[in-house]
Formats: C-alpha cells, sequence, structure tokens
C-alpha cells in the first residue's frame, strides 16, 4: 500500500538530521529512510551541474528503498536541483527554499529579509527569486557563511569562534534593518542561540527544516499518502560514509539516539 510506504529524506551530510527531527515530532507514525551522503559532502562549494548530478543519485537510492515522498534536506540542493529532481521521479518532491519563503514572508512586518546559507544557495539566489515571485516588493539580502557548517559538525554551538565568524559574517545583515533571517542551510539550526544572540533579538530566524516539515505534511494530505498505522514509525539511516565522531554529530542533529547507520558503496549510487 502507497500510504505505508515510508518517508524519503536525504541531504549531502548530516544536516538533514535537523529536518528529521522535525518531520518525526510532526509525523510521529511515519517511517523515514535518511540517506546522508557523508563521502562526498560538502555540496555548498561544488557546481550546479555536480550537485544536481548528486542530488539525482541521492534520490534514485531513495526511490529504490521504496518511498512514498522525498525531502529534500538541503537547501544547497533544493536551491539547485529540485526542478530535476521533480521531473526525475513520480513521487512529490518537497525542497526547503519554497516553504522556507513562505515562512519568511508571514513573520517579516517590514519587508526586509536577510537570508544565510551555502555559496552556492546563494550564489544561486534560490530565495531571492522565491521571495520575489511571492512578493516582488520585498527587499531580501543574501549572505554566504561557509564556516558555520564545519562550526556546527563540530559541535562548537557556544563557542567564542563560533561568535566571532558570526559576528563577521552578520555585521553587514545587521546594518540592512532586516526583521526576518532566513537559515538556509540544514546546519545553521545547531547554531541558533548565536546567530540569534549576533542579529539581535528582535530579528525572527526562520528554520526551513521547520516549514519544510510542514510542507511535508501537506503534501501527505494533498495526495491522500498518510499512514494508517497507530504505532510510531520507525527510522532507517544511510551513509555514504561514517566519519570520524559521526554518532555524537548526528545525535547533536537529531536530538536524540542514532540506534543504527548503515553505510552504502559509492558505488550502489552511481549504477
Ligand atoms: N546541508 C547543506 C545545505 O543545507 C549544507 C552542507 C553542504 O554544503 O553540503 O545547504
Amino acid at each position: 500500500m502507497e500510504k505505508e510506504k515510508p518517508i524519503g529524506v536525504f541531504d549531502s551530510g548530516i544536516g538533514g538530521l535537523t529536518v528529521v527531527k522535525r518531520i518525526s515530532s510532526n509525523l510521529p507514525k511515519e517511517d523515514i529512510v535518511y540517506f546522508g551522503d557523508t563521502a562526498r559532502v560538502p555540496y555548498g562549494s561544488k557546481s550546479n551541474s555536480t550537485v544536481i548530478e548528486y542530488s539525482i543519485q541521492d534520490a534514485k537510492f531513495l526511490i529504490n528503498k521504496n518511498v512514498k515522498a522525498i525531502v529534500v534536506a538541503c537547501n544547497t540542493s533544493s536551491s539547485i536541483a529540485l526542478n530535476n529532481l521533480r521531473k526525475s521521479f513520480n513521487v512529490p518532491v518537497i525542497g526547503m527554499i519554497e516553504p522556507g519563503s513562505q515562512a519568511a514572508l508571514k513573520a517579516s512586518k517590514n519587508g526586509r529579509i536577510g537570508v544565510i546559507g551555502t555559496r552556492a544557495t546563494v550564489n544561486n539566489k534560490a530565495y531571492s527569486n522565491q521571495i520575489k515571485k511571492f512578493n516582488s516588493d520585498i527587499q531580501v539580502f543574501e549572505k554566504a557563511c561557509p564556516l558555520f557548517v564545519p562550526l556546527a559538525e563540530e559541535g562548537w554551538i557556544k563557542h567564542k569562534a563560533t561568535y566571532d565568524i558570526a559576528e563577521e559574517y552578520l555585521k553587514e545583515l545587521r546594518d540592512k534593518e532586516i526583521d526576518t533571517l532566513v537559515l538556509g542551510c540544514t546546519h545553521y539550526p545547531i547554531l541558533a542561540e548565536v546567530i540569534q544572540e549576533v542579529i539581535g533579538e528582535k530579528v525572527n530566524l526562520i528554520d526551513s527544516g521547520i516549514a519544510s516539515a510542514e510542507a511535508v505534511q501537506v503534501e501527505l494530505d494533498r495526495y491522500d499518502l498518510n499512514t494508517n498505522k497507530n504505532s510510531l514509525g520507525n527510522q532507517e539511516y544511510f551513509v555514504s560514509d561514517i566519519p570520524v565522531k559521526f554518532k555524537e554529530v548526528a545525535e547533536l542533529f537529531l536530538g536524540k539516539e542514532v540506534s543504527e547507520v548503515s553505510k552504502i558503496d559509492l558505488e550502489l549510487l552511481t549504477l
């Protein structure tokens, strides 16, 4: 039965676990299969053609796991590969950019929105274009913050170096009088406290993972794909490499214990 299939979620690495956390808290009965391309992370510094190629391989892996929908829990892939993914696979594909943009528009009162993300997300102006499509009067200011990814993976949640780097990255956004800031990278919610302190308490932070988890619910309703099960869903985790400190960092991102992780061969992705 279609409804009883799992939801597939992929990311370039472990950042997408912040999205899994939100999906499983909104939809606790749904089974989830996660794939993190930890051998080839980061995607945020790669060319568009490579990001598209890798994203299609990641999604194909999930399709082979018989998923009923795919969540692209990576802002970089969502920025660059979403249309290719929607054309290539016959299941609902939910990205991060549309839901994150809508949530930002809802939150902003002064029409001045900041977006932080990887270089690829920012260079592709994914959020600016999407937000302006919804409302062309909005001013969007984007800033790439590549060092936030290793800081989050290092677990330096409130480290002095994180404050210093956040100060350096965010000072130009502070001058733009934004009232809303989109965390346009799935790693950034881990650093939300520091980002909030540095950008100022009055700025609304938008976690695109929360917005995207809500969009998953909408899509399941729309296609009548909600599970009928009454028990808690299972979660299966696959990665293309198990890096040093993986379990510790994954648990920080997921907010709970990661019981079992399977490593798959990259060759399996490229078949
Ligand atoms: N997960 C990626 C994103 O949300 C960040 C890490 C990467 O560069 O691959 O954009």
